[in-house]
């Protein structure tokens, strides 16, 4: 709450980089894929103090999600998802606040724009006819989806919960190996719908397992049985959040990679803290098994107290971050060993799971 506080006076209406420079975001317009996350906080902070301080920030952000998709301003991008469940959705399920509501029923429309029929997937990025970028799913589109099944709920009409559901099958069927680690993207032929091949973009190799995509999945699944209740997905967040368990060193925050086990390698502070979040989530689901119901709330709060104690710019002399240690992406040499906005909205959304009965936004 004290970083929040000391950045909401210094970010104004931007916003902070996807990525720290030195543990120290930088400022910027509300054009990334990442501007939510900020606004999230704020959310979420206004939720835990019942301080309007909070709210009335989150709300100054609004205006420029608003023009961002009236505008199509930097939207030829799935991750609309992310972008107006944290800032609009979750605003509006605060306040009832219609103009919010509204923004999010448009980027709901933009989303479902990059649905490919005969493939029945959502291209994460790029214009959809960008040879490079066409037909390429992501790992990271389940948590987009929750603004479609919304969507649906909110208006009445099927149609953004059945490309939601779709997508999710098929993200089941190709992003998700037989061992239950995953690709970070996978290829898809849109013409015929068949599927291509599997490719990482921010992983180790396009055999490893990037552990960014597995909390993505673990979290994303979860969620997308809250919303289908297809078992399917229930058992594939269980068998996926299993192999994250198995591949923790032994503080418990992941490297960068699952595959990797190096000393020297950079870990990946902002997947434990999803992990966390998709883990807590998924604990709710086992009330028929509370063995496994203690073993996903436990282990969430395990890798909780590492992040506290060793992850945390509490004792940085100069830094607007909060989680350390995250990676962006090793293969772009970009944000590595820097502080991450996400990273810093999903350690703030497990404390406050683990503080208040909290109603998630996703
Ligand atoms: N969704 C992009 C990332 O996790 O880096």
């Amino acid at each position: 709450l004290k970083k929040i506080d000391e950045n909401f006076i210094s970010f104004g209406d931007k916003f902070p980089a996807p990525a720290s420079r030195d543990n120290i975001y930088p400022v910027i317009d509300n054009t990334e894929w990442t501007s939510s996350f900020w606004t999230g906080m704020l959310h979420l902070a206004y939720e835990f103090t019942g301080n309007g301080k909070y709210l009335d920030a989150a709300s100054v952000n609004l205006g420029s999600f608003k023009r961002r998709v009236e505008t199509r301003d930097h939207t030829a991008t799935h991750d609309l998802g992310f972008l107006y469940t944290l800032s609009c959705v979750a605003n509006y399920k605060l306040t009832g606040n219609e103009t919010a509501k509204n923004t999010a029923l448009s980027a709901a429309d933009l989303l479902i724009e990059r649905y490919h029929e005969k493939a029945r997937i959502i291209q994460a990025w790029g214009d959809l006819d960008n040879p490079e970028e066409r037909g390429r799913m992501i790992i990271d589109c389940l948590m987009n989806l929750p603004l479609l099944y919304w969507t649906s709920k909110i208006t009445g009409n099927k149609k953004y919960f059945e490309i939601a559901y779709e997508h999710a099958l098929m993200s089941a069927g190709y992003l998700v190996r037989d061992d239950f680690s995953c690709f970070h993207t996978y290829y898809m032929d849109v013409q015929s719908g068949e599927p291509k091949y599997g490719k990482t973009n921010q992983g180790y190799s396009d055999t490893s397992c990037w552990a960014r995509g597995q909390a993505w999945a673990i979290y994303g699944f979860t969620l997308s049985y809250g919303y289908t209740e297809n078992r399917l997905f229930l058992d594939t967040a269980v068998k996926m959040a299993d192999y994250f368990l198995r591949h923790l060193p032994e503080d418990l925050i992941c490297y960068w990679d699952l595959s990797l086990s190096e000393g020297s390698e950079e870990r990946d502070s902002s997947a434990a803290a999803i992990a966390c979040c998709g883990l807590t989530e998924l604990s709710k689901y086992m009330a028929d098994n509370v063995s496994m119901m203690s073993l996903y709330s436990k282990a969430a709060s395990a890798i909780t107290g590492s992040l506290i104690k060793n992850y945390t710019t509490e004792k940085l002399r100069s830094s607007n971050g909060i989680l350390m240690h995250s990676v962006y992406s090793k293969p772009a040499n970009e944000g590595v060993d820097e502080c991450v906005i996400w990273g810093d909205y999903f350690y703030f959304e497990m404390l406050v799971r683990s503080l208040m009965e909290w109603n998630s936004y996703w």
